[in-house]
């Protein structure tokens, strides 16, 4: 079967692997149908992310059909129609039994630390995989994995029903955050330098939409919020900027969802914390966030369509990745089939 694979940082191609087996009672063998290209899958290509192993399958936003099954496997058959979920976690230890095992001690994901989506078949446990709402495309399927990543920013930073929402970020996880905002009843403000990311989040719900180098972020906000600032701040651009004003900008008692891996330092003085008493929450990859976006699509509420830009057969993977590092200001998502 074919696989694609980051062979060193740098290196991207195509190789020959054997199909896997079921070997484990709850294995499951998926046949992949689609995946996404993610903005942490170029990270991976450009030796970029900490915690990638090279040769490395890549691949975290793929969807297929069931194609075979361990003994023990009850919830899904052959033939069944779903998307994966991309982590696996260790079970026992304080993140896990919090409920959290995105932050595992030994959180794993697929096309990080274990070969990943972008792959004609792949094994994962019976507990990864969602059956899919009928009738949604391969294409708007693929898209279900970002989704989890805006509403897990908004679960953590609390969005309430008439909250003032900003999502500082019109690319493809400031989307799907802000999506999720207004679904969660959030009046919400979209923040870019790039006037078409702008007008596309417009376009899908955002109430307001700022572009930061040409107006004020923090009056356009106060006229907005009739001068209280945000009261969930979710920063999808993750620069030291996009912080330090997301704890600036955010309202008494509001909440900031920080998305960044960046590791430069920001500077925030303590005092602008407390004496607003925010909450500073990360937000990473997503916990039970599967059926909540599923959910959300089976009742119409959350709209996939026009979000994929492109999509490539396996055969064109590098062109894939060489269309959205052109083409940054208009890409939201690129995806690779397998049919
Ligand atoms: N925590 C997580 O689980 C998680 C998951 C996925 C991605 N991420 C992170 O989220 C970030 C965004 O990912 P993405 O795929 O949406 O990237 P992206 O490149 O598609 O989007 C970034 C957006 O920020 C805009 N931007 C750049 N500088 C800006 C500024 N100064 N002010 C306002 N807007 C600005 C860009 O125009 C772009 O639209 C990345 O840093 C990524 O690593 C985190
Ligand atoms: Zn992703
Ligand atoms: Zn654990």
């Amino acid at each position: 079967m074919k696989v694609g694979i980051v062979e060193t940082p740098g290196v991207l191609k195509l190789a020959e692997r054997e199909i896997p087996k079921v070997k484990n009672a709850d294995d499951v063998l998926v046949k992949v149908k689609r995946v996404g290209i993610c903005g942490s899958d170029i990270h991976i290509l450009h030796g970029k992310n900490p915690f990638a192993v090279y040769p490395r399958v890549w691949g975290h936003e793929f969807v297929g059909e069931v194609a075979d099954t361990g003994a023990g496997v009850k919830s899904v058959k052959e033939g069944d129609r779903i998307v994966v979920e991309p982590i696996t976690y260790c079970g026992n230890c304080y993140a896990c039994l919090q409920g959290r095992p995105n932050v595992c001690v030994d959180v794993k994901v697929f096309g990080v630390h274990r070969d990943g989506g972008c792959a004609d078949y792949v094994v994962v446990p019976e507990t990864n995989v969602h059956i899919l709402p009928e009738g949604l495309s391969w294409d708007e399927a693929a898209l279900i994995e970002p989704f989890t990543i805006g509403a897990q920013a908004c679960y953590r930073g609390n969005v309430q029903q008439g909250d003032y929402v900003l999502v500082m970020g019109a690319g493809t996880i400031g989307l799907t955050a802000a999506s999720m905002a207004k679904l969660y009843g959030g009046t919400v403000i979209v923040s870019d330098l790039v006037d078409e990311k702008l007008n596309y989040a417009k376009s899908r719900g955002a109430d307001y939409v700022i572009n930061s180098g040409k107006e004020d972020l923090f009056k356009r906000v106060a006229e907005i919020s009739g001068g209280m600032g945000p009261n969930v701040t979710i920063d999808a651009v993750c620069i030291k900027k996009t912080f330090e004003d997301a704890v600036l900008i955010t309202s008494t008692a509001g909440r900031v969802v920080e998305l960044s891996f960046n590791e430069t330092p920001s500077e925030i003085a303590p005092v602008n914390i407390i004496k607003k008493e925010i909450s500073v929450c990360g937000s990473r990859l997503q916990t039970k966030r599967f059926p909540v976006v599923i959910d959300f699509i089976k009742t119409g509420k959350l709209s996939l369509a026009g979000f994929v830009s492109k999509v490539y057969p396996v055969s064109q993977m590098v062109e894939a990745f060489e269309y959205i590092e052109k083409n940054n200001a208009s890409v939201r998502k690129v995806l690779i089939s397998f049919e």
